[in-house]
Parts: structure tokens; sequence; C-alpha cells
């Protein structure tokens, strides 16, 4: 949520923090801004709207210099106005800053600097901190820092310059930071995506951090003040998985790259014999009886229907909380309880304060996540990753896929340690799992029925994703990818819910998109949808191939290959996300940066 991006070194700053930002712009996309320092003054350049009215801002005034600082904005404290965008800038123009995350304190802060005299040019708790640091300069940005952090409450990463000095100095809490490491030049950003065409050396800072970075060198201070080492991480993404690579939208691409992520997520994790997975986990699950699983979004909904492998496959109970309500919730929580936190970013603050709450508790914890060094992986007792590559498309859809598989693989250890899952059961679950990428891409072969079947959605005036068994997931992901980007109206329910209360929805208006795999349901499934038709309504199904019964049901008809119950989720999920992206482009919606949304969402 926001991106920052800055740079010190040779190049012309302003173009790379520019080139940085256009790889943030999931982040938030309101307004963006860029400063950059040049012989002692700033040149401050913002707009609102997306990042292309800065970009063309910038082509009309150059921002010169080697040290360069920007943002792009997702509008919390204040409206996306050129006033409210960031770098805030001292009265004197000297000192330039841009935040991610909340000053809890702002207001109290704001009252007393303004009775110190200072003058607020903007809406945003944001802006406080630059008065703040202001206050406390003496010289030494630095310390100017340090001492006006000792006030404020709340989330930030920041990064501060002046035009006097040479350096950027960045602090952190709670909200990502991470320092990409050059020779004779180096980047921040609040994201290692941007940093990838440059370089794969990176610092990411924790909690309490402060850093000085100038071109040369990058100097750590703890929360005590006192000088730390760097601990360097190299990335292990490669530059053009960042890239849109000739696809319309990076959600298409990401779609598209599900049978090459799916690999990669079950690559080198089951033993020789195929009958056990080979995590490389600390956890052991004698130690627990119980799983919980938080997440929000579309992860949450990967943990529902990871609910449903742990306790098919291992008969351990799980249940799924969505974080968000967590740790208001008064949960029940011991040392037998392991809480799974999922995350394709691993900055989701309510995922992260899900994890605190948890090891307040002294439950385990362990993370499902995509993103290595991000806040979730710093705080857990282990991690699970999926190994997804950057997902840029603020739809998460191929990091869905990668968790379910994460959850398919965590559930035959689990059963295998317990001795809940046998060596034949697991092995028949194994073998279809590894049969996933390959019909995973059968199915996006299939995009054109998708497309034939868009206009189905013409004139809805909502949608209902009907689901049953491990599916009442499939159709809750399925209802919020096509909310998040085609704005339409979309509620799911367990199909055999619809007759208590969604039908009487049901009209011409109200297409049902109903999931009929085949399996236990199949047949229940059916009389279900009829009860649709009597009613005017209009039926899209996604069965599986060969069923030749659904044909009377369904107005338009999708398929997927066959297979059990517990991997039909993964097939499921592909068609409907074409749908939403069809329906998402059909419609002129801005696909992957669509309104209001943020691909990270940091604050609570
Ligand atoms: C935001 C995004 C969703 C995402 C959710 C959880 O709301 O818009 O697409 O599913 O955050 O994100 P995470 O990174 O924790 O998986």
């Amino acid at each position: 949520m926001c991106g920052i991006t800055s740079y010190v070194g040779p190049r012309d700053a302003a173009s790379v923090v520019l080139d940085g930002l256009t790889r943030l712009e999931y982040r938030g996309y309101d307004s963006a801004g860029i400063v950059s320092f040049d012989a002692g003054t700033t040149t401050t350049l913002k707009r609102a709207g997306k990042l292309a009215n800065l970009q063309s801002a910038m082509a009309e005034q150059h921002l010169p210099g080697h040290r360069a600082v920007g943002h792009t904005r997702w509008a919390t404290h204040g409206r996306p106005t050129n006033e409210n965008a960031h770098p805030h800038v001292s009265e004197d123009g000297r000192l330039a800053l841009v935040h991610n995350g909340i000053i809890e304190n702002h207001a109290e802060l704001r009252n007393r600097l303004e009775a110190l005299g200072h003058v607020f040019t903007s809406e945003t708790d944001s802006e406080t901190l630059v008065h703040l640091i202001e206050e406390h300069d003496e010289g030494d940005l630095l310390t100017a820092v340090q001492e006006a952090l000792k006030q404020v409450e709340g989330a930030y990463a920041l990064v501060v310059a002046h035009a006097e000095g040479e350096g950027i100095v960045v602090a952190r809490a709670t909200s990502p930071l991470v320092i990409g490491l050059g020779d004779g030049e180096q980047f921040i950003a609040s994201d290692v995506s941007a940093l990838l065409p440059y370089t794969d050396r990176v610092v990411y800072l924790s909690d309490g951090e402060v850093a000085v970075v100038n071109e040369t060198a990058v100097t750590l201070y703890g929360p005590d003040g006192a000088e730390r080492s760097l601990d360097v991480d190299v990335i292990d993404w490669d530059a053009d998985a960042a890239d849109k690579g000739g696809w319309p939208h990076y959600m298409l691409k990401e779609i598209y790259e599900q049978p090459t992520v799916l690999q990669n997520t079950l690559a080198e994790r089951f033993n020789e014999a195929g009958d056990d997975v080979t995590l490389d986990l600390t956890l052991d699950p004698a130690t627990f009886d119980r799983i919980v699983v938080v997440a929000a979004g579309t992860a949450s909904y990967a943990g529902m229907v990871g609910e449903a492998f742990l306790e098919r496959l291992a008969r351990i109970p799980c249940e799924v909380q969505v974080a968000s309500e967590f740790r208001y919730a008064e949960p029940i929580l011991d040392e037998r309880t392991l809480v799974v936190a999922v995350s394709q970013s691993g900055e989701t603050i309510d995922t992260l304060e899900a994890v605190r709450e948890a090891k307040r508790a002294g439950a385990k914890t362990l993370a499902i996540l995509n993103v290595r060094g991000s806040s979730i992986a710093r705080e857990v007792d282990d991690i699970l990753y999926i190994h997804a590559g950057p997902e840029i498309g603020v739809a998460s859809t191929k990091a869905y896929l990668a968790m379910l598989a994460a959850f398919a693989l965590l559930a035959v250890w689990v059963g295998r340690t317990r001795g809940a899952l046998d060596a034949e059961r697991a092995k028949a679950w194994i073998e279809e799992l590894r049969t996933a990428p390959a019909r995973v891409e059968e199915v996006l072969q299939r995009r054109p029925a998708v497309q034939d079947a868009v206009p189905l959605l013409d004139d809805a005036r909502g949608v209902l994703y009907l689901g049953r068994g491990v599916n009442v997931a499939s159709a809750f992901e399925g209802a919020l990818k096509l909310k998040e980007i085609t704005y339409l109206h979309a509620e799911a329910y367990p199909t055999g819910e619809m007759k208590h209360g969604p039908i009487a929805l049901i009209d011409a208006a109200t297409p049902v998109v109903a999931l009929a795999p085949e399996g236990r349901l199949h047949a229940k499934t059916l009389s279900n949808l009829q009860e649709v038709r009597a009613r005017d309504g209009r039926v899209l199904a996604i069965a599986s191939d060969g069923d030749e019964a659904i044909a009377s049901h369904a107005d338009v008809i999708l398929t997927v290959p066959r297979t059990s119950e517990l991997l039909s989720p993964m097939l499921l999920a592909v068609p409907m996300q074409l749908l939403a992206y069809e329906t998402a482009v059909r419609l002129g919606r801005d696909v992957d940066q669509p309104r209001n949304l943020a691909k990270s969402v940091t604050v609570e």
C-alpha cells in the first residue's frame, strides 16, 4: 500500500526513481510525486491521478540531481490531490520526505507543531513527519530523524533527505522498506520488485532500524541508536518476471503462468517413493492438535480450501479466520494450536497482527508466503514458500493456485507425520497433484469458450456464485475476482443454501455461475440449478469433461478436466479468473489497477 522508490548514485536520479515507481504502481495509484536534490536545492513534482500524469509532467520539467525520492500513493488521510501527494516538503523547501503507513498520533503532533508556527499544506498524517524532523534539525539529519521518531506512534516506512548533505535517511516501523545495494549507487524501495532490474543484493530493514544511505555506503542503526552490521540477502527472482512481457495485462500473464508456478511450488517437495512430501520445516506435527488459518482476501479463500485438505487428508481440526477480525475476537489459542498465516505479499497488516496475537497466546506459527524477507516471514516460526514469483496484478491469481498447492503439501506432511494418512492414499493424492500443472494448462487452452460466455453477464445487475463442499471456497474466490476487477456485484453461497434466501435474487438480470464438477454432490447441484432456471435465472455452469447431464441445466457450459473433488478447486479457479478478466476488458475496466484497491494492504 503506497510505493516508495529512491536513489542515490551517478545516474539521473529522478529517472531511476520514476522507473521504480512504474514497477510499484500496483501498490497504490491515486497520486504520485518525486523530489530531486541537486547542488543544495530541491525540485519537487507531484500529480494527482495515475503515474502517467507525473510522467507527462516530468517530460516538461526536468528534476536534476543524483539523489531523488519518489512515492505512489493509496490515500488514507486526505483525498488524492496534488497537495496530499508525497513527497512532503518543509516550508523552506530544503527537507523532503515520503512515508508509507499511518501516524496514529498525527493530530496531536500537528497541533503541537502548528502552535510552534509550522504551516501545514496538506491533510495528510505524513506531513506531520516533515515538520517534526525539521523541528529537531540542528544540522544532522540522522539525529533529527531519530529524535523525531521517538515521538511518533504508528507504522512507517520513511525516506527523507535534505538539500544539504549527500545521503538519504530511511527508517522503518511495521511498513516494509528495503535497500538495494549497487556499486557506487544505492536504491531504496518499499518492495523488491522495484529493484529487480538494478540489483539482487538487498538489505531488509527491521522494525526500529534507521539507516543512512550514501552513494558508497549504507550505515544501519538499531532502535537503541547503536550501529549494526548489514545482513545482505540475495533476491532469487529474475528481473523479467516482473515485466509484462508482451501481455496486455499482468493479470492475464499471471493467469497463464499458473502451470509453471504450480510446478515450482511442487518441485522437489516429494520423496522418491512418491508417498510423502519433504518440506523444509522445523515444526513437529505431533506438537499441535488443531490448526487455525489466518489470512485476508484471496489468501483466506485459499485457506478455506486448505481447511478441507487438512481435515480430509490429515484428519486434524482446522478453521479459517479472517485476519482483520482475528485479534479482536478473543481467539482460543494455546501452545497446541498451529496458526497458519497465508499471504502473497507477507505484508498484509491484518495478517501480521494475527500472527502477533497467535504468538502472544503461545501458539506455534507457520506462514505460507510468496515474498521472501517480508514482514510476516520475519515473525513466524516456520515458512512454506509458494515460489510464485512476483505477482503484480492487483487481483491475485497465480498466488492463489500456488497457495492451494502449498496446502496440499502441508496436508500430506501433517497427515503422514501424525499417522492419519496412509502411504497408499498419500501416493494417490500426490500422483493427482502432480497432474495439476498439465490440467491447468489444458483449462487455459479453453479461453475461447470463456470469451464466448462473457455476454451472459451483459446487463447483469449482480452475479451469484454457487459451489458445494470444498468448492464453496472456490465460489467465494470466483465472486471476489469478478467484484475486484469488473465492479459488478457478485455474491457467493453454498449451492444448497440458495433456497434459504438468495433465491429471492434470481431473475433474468442475475445470472448464476454454478460450480458443478462431478462428485458426490453433483446430482444435488443439478436440482438446485433447476430451481434457478424455473425462475428465469440464467446459468453458467462449470462442469467436468464428459458430463452429459449438465446440458439441460445450464445456458452456458464451461468444462474442466475430470479430477477428484479435492483437486477440483485448482481447475475451477481458472475459468472464473478468465471470466472476470474477459468481462473487465469488455467493460473497459482497468484490470491491473482496479479502483480503490491496493495489492498489499499495510494499514488496518
Ligand atoms: C488485498 C488484495 C487482495 C489480496 C489481499 C491479501 O486486499 O487486494 O488481492 O488477496 O490483500 O493479500 P496477501 O498479500 O496477504 O495475500
